[in-house]
């Protein structure tokens, strides 16, 4: 039985199920690729368990990359994710913050959502939450608990 606990244990430590938090940013909105995005998303074992389209105020956007106020792009960065709607998805999955940053990859990996939709640094198509812990705190930002599924 102690074995049996502590293979369980192992599992659920190597196979973690997590919660990360992505959104489809305003240029990829705008280039109509919120199906072709998705299906990357959910290509790469990620299973969407809450989404909806919003526009963010100023206000929201600010406090979202609260962590780059004091860089260079910040304001830019603001009035670009405010510019028009985007699509926020709870992505749930196996190691789902690290497997979505994956995904997302960069503008110099092909095949990656950066490199394939993004256009520049700034307009790079999608955002996804670098840590568990700003996962939960980015997930709470946008969605209550009775939002988010199971299936
Ligand atoms: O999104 P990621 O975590 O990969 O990058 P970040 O360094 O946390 O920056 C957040 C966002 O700011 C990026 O996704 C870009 O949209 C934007 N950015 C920018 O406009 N100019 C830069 N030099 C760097 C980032
Ligand atoms: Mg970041």
């Amino acid at each position: 039985m102690r074995i049996i606990a502590l293979f369980l244990a192992i599992a659920s430590f190597a196979f973690a199920e997590e919660q990360t938090l992505s959104i489809i940013k305003p240029d990829a909105v705008e280039h109509h690729k919120i199906g072709e995005i998705t299906e990357y998303l959910e290509n790469g074992g990620l299973k969407v368990v809450a989404t909806k389209m919003v526009r963010l105020t100023t206000e929201q956007a600010k406090a979202f990359y609260a962590v780059h106020k004091d860089k260079a792009f910040y304001a830019d960065l603001v009035k670009f994710m405010t510019s028009g709607p985007v699509l926020v998805q709870v992505l749930e999955g196996s190691d789902a913050v690290a497997v979505n940053r994956q995904i997302i990859g960069s503008a110099s990996e092909p095949g990656t959502i950066r490199a394939d939709f993004g256009t520049d640094v700034q307009r790079n198509a999608v955002h996804g939450s670098d840590s568990v812990d700003n996962a939960k705190k980015e997930i709470a930002f946008f969605f209550k608990t009775e939002e988010i599924f199971s299936y």
